[in-house]
């Protein structure tokens, strides 16, 4: 795969954790205040992950993914519907989310390794995203009866849009 399309799915990707977090922050103004400022920060970082990498495809001339606004519009519906289930539905998500998501920056330093000024971006990233699934697993608590079917649909969510973003 070359680069170019590593850094073209790591864009559609973070545009859909953007849509994500904002999708739990609409239903967090209304039901779970407390939490608020926590997913926006989230929510913000993510939104600034995509920018790094859009830049990054800017830098060399290549495309973005086909359609890319809909990572965004898909990710807040799903990011809508979580929160509807609850502060520990999203907690679930966000750690199911985020370990998946720091799985696939371990693969993709790997690959990229001989491009130092990528992988010290990936790297920043990464460490937020670290972050987030640390702390979507203390959101998520230790005994969330729905922990196993959250995590279903989040990875199915998450491999979905991977799946789109190579693809488109
Ligand atoms: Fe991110
Ligand atoms: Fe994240």
């Amino acid at each position: 795969m070359s680069i170019e399309k590593e850094l073209r799915i790591m864009h559609a990707c973070e545009l859909g954790a953007a849509g994500v977090y904002r999708g739990h922050k609409c239903v967090a103004r209304y039901f779970f205040r407390a939490n608020l400022s926590n997913l926006d920060n989230m929510r913000f970082h993510e939104k600034d992950h995509a920018s790094i990498f859009r830049n990054l495809l800017k830098e060399r001339d290549a495309r973005l993914c086909f359609a890319h606004q809909l990572f965004f519009i898909g990710g807040l519906f799903y990011g809508v519907i979580i929160g509807l289930l609850g502060l520990k539905a999203i907690g679930t998500s966000t750690y199911t989310i985020e370990e998946i998501v720091n799985g696939e920056f371990e693969l993709a330093l790997i690959k990229l390794e001989s491009d130092s000024s990528i992988c010290t971006k990936i790297r920043a990233i990464q460490l937020e995203e670290q972050q987030h699934r640390d702390s979507g697993k203390e959101l998520a608590g230790n005994n969330y009866a729905l922990f196993g079917v959250v995590e279903r649909i989040a990875k199915t969510g998450a491999y979905t849009a991977k799946y789109l973003a190579s693809s488109l």
